[in-house]
This record gives C-alpha cells, structure tokens and sequence, in this order.
C-alpha cells in the first residue's frame, strides 16, 4: 500500500514541476515575441522523459519562428555532469531544406524534418550512464543570432526494479487480502463458537436435570418415555 501512495505522489510531483515549466515557457514565449518575435525552441509536452535501460529513446525539439529562418544553427548536447557534450549539429538553410547533420555520438541519429520544424533525435541502446539533462539549441541568423534553447531530462530505470515493484504490489495486496480473509474467518468462527457454545451449555444443562431425575442411559425424550412408561410396569 505504501509504495502505491509514493509512487502516486511522485507523479503527482512531476506534473506540478511539468506545469510549472509549462508557465514557464508560457512566460518566455511572450517575453520572447514582445522583444523579438523570432525564434522558439520546444521539446514538447515533458520535462523529462523515463525509459529503460537498453531501449531507444526519442528526445524531441522542434523550432518555431513567426519572422521565418535563414541559416538557423541548431545543436544538440549533452549535460555530462557539468561538461557539455556535443552530440550533433547542422545548418538549415532556409525554410524546406533539409539539413546536413553532423553526429558526434556513435549512439545517436538525427530523425528531424525541417519540413515539419522537427530537430529531434534519437539515442540508441541507453544506459544509466545516459541518465542527465539534454540541451536543444537553435540560433536564427534571421534575428541578429540569438541564442535559443530548451532542456529536457532523461531518467534511466531498470527494467528489473520496475518488475520488483510490480511483484511487490501483488505480494503486498494478495498478504493483504489473505490477512484480511483470516481475520474475518476468524471473527466469524469466534462468533458461531460462542453461539454454540452457549447452545451446548443450554443442552447440557437439559441433559443433567432430566437425567438427574431419570437415570437412564437414553436421550430426552427415551427418559420421557421411561419415566411415563415405569408407573405402567
Ligand atoms: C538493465 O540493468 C540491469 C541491472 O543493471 C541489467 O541486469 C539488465 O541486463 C539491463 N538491461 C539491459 C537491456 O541492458
Ligand atoms: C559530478 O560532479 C560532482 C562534483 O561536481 C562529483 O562529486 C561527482 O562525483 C560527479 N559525478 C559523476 C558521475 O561524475
Ligand atoms: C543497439 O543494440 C543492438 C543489440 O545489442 C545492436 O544490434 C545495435 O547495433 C545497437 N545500436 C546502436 C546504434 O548502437
Ligand atoms: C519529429 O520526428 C520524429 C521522427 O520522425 C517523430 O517521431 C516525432 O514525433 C516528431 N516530433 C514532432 C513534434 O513532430
Ligand atoms: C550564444 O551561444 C554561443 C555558444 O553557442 C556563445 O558563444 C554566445 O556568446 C551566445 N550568445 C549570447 C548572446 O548568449
């Protein structure tokens, strides 16, 4: 049960953090168009991404420009626990033309479109050592070179803990129930011993005082019978 409450709150926690950078961007979007108008980066929807160790993962940016792009330099990089390594850069041209990529990360592909403003990438095969911050920038000749960016994070998870949770989950649940189960049983059998209990103590008793007067081996209504029986005799 506990585990299910932490991982709720976790979530939970993501969204809020999700929600702030969405106000974030929201925030930087408008500054962005009052003083410029040019260009946006965005990874999308998420903050960070989850995968497992040893998929595939698709980190996505794309770039959006209302005064339109000439020679727009974009990169993609690394946050290695404070060192930036580049994974791979390109030029687009102008709007249409799709950009010859550079890839400096034996790991990673460039799947982007410039047709659809799509500078993403994929990187191959994670491990934990993968797991960090991964930066997407782009600068627009159009305006004066600004520096664009936008973050996302990766987080590695292992597929056998992932497991192990789950496993947990269903011991803890089924433990549980069993419990849950014994217990009632228990209540329901206390109950009924004590009923019958008290029906055999009412019984007894029956039995003592009739066979106290009639001393015979039989039941109650055989001492009955006796007991009407022997005046006859
Ligand atoms: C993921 O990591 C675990 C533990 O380090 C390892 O046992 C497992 O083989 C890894 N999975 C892949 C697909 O690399
Ligand atoms: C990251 O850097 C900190 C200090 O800046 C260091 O203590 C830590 O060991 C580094 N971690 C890795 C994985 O290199
Ligand atoms: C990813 O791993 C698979 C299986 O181990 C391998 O065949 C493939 O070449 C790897 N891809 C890259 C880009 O390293
Ligand atoms: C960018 O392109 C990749 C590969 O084609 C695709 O998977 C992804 O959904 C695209 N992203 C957006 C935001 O269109
Ligand atoms: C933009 O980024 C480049 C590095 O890519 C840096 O040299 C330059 O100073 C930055 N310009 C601004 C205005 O931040």
């Amino acid at each position: 049960m506990a585990s299910v409450d932490s991982t709720g709150l976790s979530v939970s926690g993501r969204r809020t953090s999700g929600d702030l950078l969405h106000a974030g961007l929201a925030v930087a979007l408008l500054l962005g168009v009052w003083s410029v108008g040019g260009l946006e980066v965005l990874t999308g929807k998420v903050s960070s991404i989850e995968a497992m160790n040893g998929s595939t993962v698709l980190l996505p940016c794309t770039y959006a420009s209302c005064i339109g792009i000439k020679d727009l330099y974009f990169n993609w990089h690394y946050n290695d626990n404070g060192t930036m390594m580049k994974l791979c850069d390109a030029t687009i041209p102008m709007e249409g033309v799709e950009p010859r990529v550079s890839v400096y990360h034996d790991r990673v592909d460039f799947v982007g479109s410039s047709k659809k403003n799509n500078i993403s990438i994929l990187l191959w095969n994670i491990t934990f050592e993968d797991q960090g911050e991964y930066i997407c920038f782009a600068r627009n000749r159009k305006e004066k070179n600004r520096n664009h960016s936008a973050v996302i994070t990766l987080i590695v998870v292992d597929q056998m803990r992932e497991i192990d949770n789950t496993l947990t989950t269903i011991i803890v649940s089924v433990v549980g129930g069993v419990i849950g189960l014994v217990i009632f049983v228990m209540v329901i059998k206390a109950l009924v011993v004590h009923f019958l209990l008290k029906d055999d103590e009412k019984n007894k008793e029956c039995l003592v005082s009739s066979s106290g007067n009639d001393n015979t081996e039989n039941g109650l209504t055989g001492a009955k019978g006796d007991n009407k029986g022997t005046p006859k005799a």
